[in-house]
């Protein structure tokens, strides 16, 4: 690369830790308005990453920046509990009016991992339990707790162990690739079996405190975990005390055309872990549960120093006004069906692509090697996403082999935004 901004991966590379800066496509950009960034030498990309499934109101959104402004010169800092500020206040309150019912009180945090860790512990400490129970192929985060649950690429696991003790797994219903092999319409959800399996042979269900579980799965390939499947494990979890844990981190904050996916699934977890999208791009997490837990969870039980900043409830709150005065939910529904219903059509006409799945604007497209029995073809989607990079479109891989393409515009996209995309996804997708 040459022009403003070639310095830059040198530069990084002598005083970032290459364990942060070797990410896809990682091109140099000096700014970014909705669905597009800028490079330094007026490069304009389509960005149907989204800041990682974060800029859900598009970048920079000017109701979340003007707010961002006007609270920065009031207060950049509590921390709360040493001094309380209303927008934490304010937004515990719209946020108990968007979230499933009875989930209404919130542990705000800065990040993902944050609410995951915050989860377990909650989990831990209101039922007095040790063990965990995960699912293969789920990524919930980098920080210990986080990572102990994390499974959907053994490296995020190689040379950190021993990990937190007490941590179970059960496959994840991956229905695309069937624990069981058997094909979604006609398996009776059997997989299910496994979690009787565990308790039977590795964990009393009296020792478990939650299963913690992605209802769509993100990093570990996009794909949602049938409505039944949750459904059983609601049932399974209430009739053993256990805590359902969700973590809404990536499928959370209109992604999906509902608030969470849990509204779209009909169960609610006792316990949801929310982030990304919730301010924007701006750090803030939060783990949430009903009030009645929550009080069970005493006074520095838990703590933090930023979560929960003022400047960035302040754009939560403008965050959710846009979904409000923009009807996000709706257009996130409409340009859903569109893009799910076109890429179909290419799964149906391309052989490299073994699968098209997902909810509103969380799809994934999973790529296989044609003529085999669905042999992931990681090399196949590292070629579109150079082929739709090299038109402008940022795309993002996804799976436990990089095989899935996760196709996350911002919720705001437009009709022309849509079809450009997509059009230009097919183009890379016809070439490889
Ligand atoms: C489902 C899920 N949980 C947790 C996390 C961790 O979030 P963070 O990177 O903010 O710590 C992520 C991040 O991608 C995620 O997708």
């Amino acid at each position: 690369m040459t022009g403003i901004g070639s310095d830059w991966y040198t530069r990084a590379g002598k005083r970032i830790s290459c364990s942060l800066v070797r990410d896809w496509p990682n091109v140099p950009v000096e700014r970014a308005q909705g669905c597009y960034a800028y490079g330094p030498n007026g490069e304009k990309y389509l960005d149907f990453c989204s800041g990682m499934a974060s800029a859900n109101t598009g970048h920079c959104h000017p109701r979340v920046v003007a707010a961002i402004k006007e609270q920065s010169e009031r207060l950049l800092h509590g921390p709360m509990g040493v001094l309380l500020y209303e927008p934490i206040v304010k937004l515990a309150e719209e946020l108990a009016t968007v979230t499933p019912a009875g989930l209404d009180s919130f542990f705000f945090l800065n990040s993902g991992s944050e609410a995951i860790e915050g989860a377990i512990k909650l989990a831990r400490y209101v039922t007095e339990r040790p063990a965990i129970v995960a699912f293969t192929g789920g990524f919930h985060g980098r920080t210990m707790g986080a990572a102990s649950v994390t499974t959907s690429k053994s490296k995020y696991r190689r040379h950190y162990e021993p990990f937190m003790g007490s941590t179970y797994f059960v496959p994840y219903p991956y229905c695309f690739r069937c624990p069981l092999g058997l094909e979604p319409d006609r398996c009776g959800v059997k997989c299910f079996r496994l979690i009787h399996d565990l308790f039977d042979h590795c964990v009393q269900p009296s020792d478990v405190a939650a299963f913690i579980i992605e209802p769509i799965l993100g990093e570990g390939g996009y794909t949602p975990a049938p409505p039944e499947y949750l459904a059983m494990l609601r049932k399974a979890c209430d009739e053993q005390g256990i805590m359902l844990i969700f973590d809404e981190v990536q499928s959370g904050f209109g992604r999906t055309g509902t608030m969470f996916a849990a509204q779209g699934t009909g169960v609610t977890p006792d316990i949801m872990a929310i982030a990304k999208g919730i301010a924007s791009g701006l750090p803030l997490g939060a783990t949430v549960t009903s009030t009645a837990l929550m009080s069970k969870w005493s006074t520095g039980a838990h703590g933090t120093t930023f979560g929960g900043n003022p400047v960035c409830c302040a754009a939560a709150l403008a965050t959710l006004e846009v979904f409000r005065e923009e009807d996000l939910l709706n257009n996130v529904k409409e340009r859903g069906n569109r893009a799910l219903e076109y890429l179909k059509g290419l799964r149906d006409r391309y052989p490299s692509i073994g699968d098209v799945r997902g909810r509103g604007l969380m799809i994934g497209i999973e790529m296989v090697k044609p003529g085999t029995n669905r042999e992931p073809d990681p090399t196949a989607a590292e070629s579109v996403l150079k082929g739709c990079l090299k038109r402008g479109l940022i795309l993002y891989p996804a799976g436990t082999y990089s095989q899935v393409i996760r196709f996350i515009p911002p919720l705001i996209v437009s009709e022309e935004d849509l079809e450009l995309g997509l059009r230009i996804l097919e183009r890379a997708i016809s070439e490889i």
